[in-house]
């Protein structure tokens, strides 16, 4: 497996693959790598003659300083992890090849970012929609793979791709959870003991607020229940618990046909900020 970290040595070698026609899937990831990561490789092998995984803590879009500087490292397992999952290389660039100057250009999804993560953390998709045209421009992929635990990622990705034609599929894939129903996320490694028992909550809580709502109660009776729960558990600090329409993002009063609703939560534990989804 090859390892770039300069455009210009990523470009020379994708340049003689698009010679040979082969297709190209793309993976972007942070690093810190677990099977959610490996799930979209396999997808991402299965469809596509070669796979580049990116590994790119991108700062353009934390807007907590301590929370970047926290974001685990750790190349050299995720490179290990990539090679045995069958990646054909990784682009781990540093963030001056990355950003040789300031992106000055602002990313406004209207709507898709006003609610959830954009609420949150302002100037997130910015920086997630600059970092990702960048490395679809970069890497021209085929398709690029994605995981719905980033409901919201998805998206303003999808709103991307459509806005500014990149020509390329964007492929979804679900969510991966531990035995426990924790989902995956390589933030879940900064949890203490304590907060990794604690931890699947998140899920046991998603799952019976699905179930209630599938079963006719009503939408602000569950969100009620919900948010008790988390509160009832003190290592936990809801930012918010919310159902959605899946297009607009916007919170709904009533729930719609199979597969037009989600509800996504995110919270504190202890530091460490998790968020999930369940799709309904
Ligand atoms: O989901 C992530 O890990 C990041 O937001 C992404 C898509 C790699 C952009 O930095």
């Amino acid at each position: 497996m090859e390892v770039f970290t300069s455009v210009k040595s990523l470009r020379q070698f994708l340049d003689q693959q698009v010679l040979q026609q082969k297709t190209i899937g793309l993976v972007p990831t942070m690093g810190a790598l677990h099977e959610g990561h490996i799930s979209l490789i396999d997808a991402a092998k299965r469809d596509n003659d070669i796979v580049i995984c990116s590994v790119f803590v991108n700062p353009t879009q934390f807007n907590n300083p301590e929370d970047l500087a926290k974001y685990p490292r750790t190349l050299a397992e995720d490179s290990i992890m990539l090679e045995t999952a069958g990646c054909s290389a990784v682009f781990a660039p540093s963030v001056e090849e990355m950003y040789p100057e300031q992106p000055v250009l602002k990313i406004n999804f209207g709507e898709l970012e006003t609610v959830m993560e954009g609420a949150s953390r302002p100037g997130h998709f910015n920086g997630v929609g600059i970092v990702v045209s960048k490395l679809f421009n970069i890497v021209k992929p085929h398709r690029a793979y994605f995981g719905q635990k980033d409901l919201q990622q998805v998206s303003v990705v999808s709103q991307l791709v459509t806005d500014l034609a990149f020509g390329l599929e964007l492929i979804i894939c679900p969510t991966v959870r531990e035995e426990d129903g924790l989902a995956m996320s390589s933030r879940n490694r900064r949890l203490n003991a304590e907060e990794r028992a604690i931890a699947p909550h998140i899920y046991r809580i998603l799952a019976a607020a699905g179930e209630d709502l599938r079963g006719g109660k009503k939408v602000y009776e569950v969100i009620a229940w919900a948010k008790g729960q988390f509160e009832n558990i003190k290592e936990f600090t809801l930012d918010y618990f919310e159902v959605i329409n899946i297009k607009s993002l916007l919170s709904v009063e009533h729930i719609g046909p199979p597969g037009s609703n989600a509800i996504c939560v995110a919270t504190f534990l202890g530091p460490v900020r998790l968020i999930d989804n369940i799709i309904f």
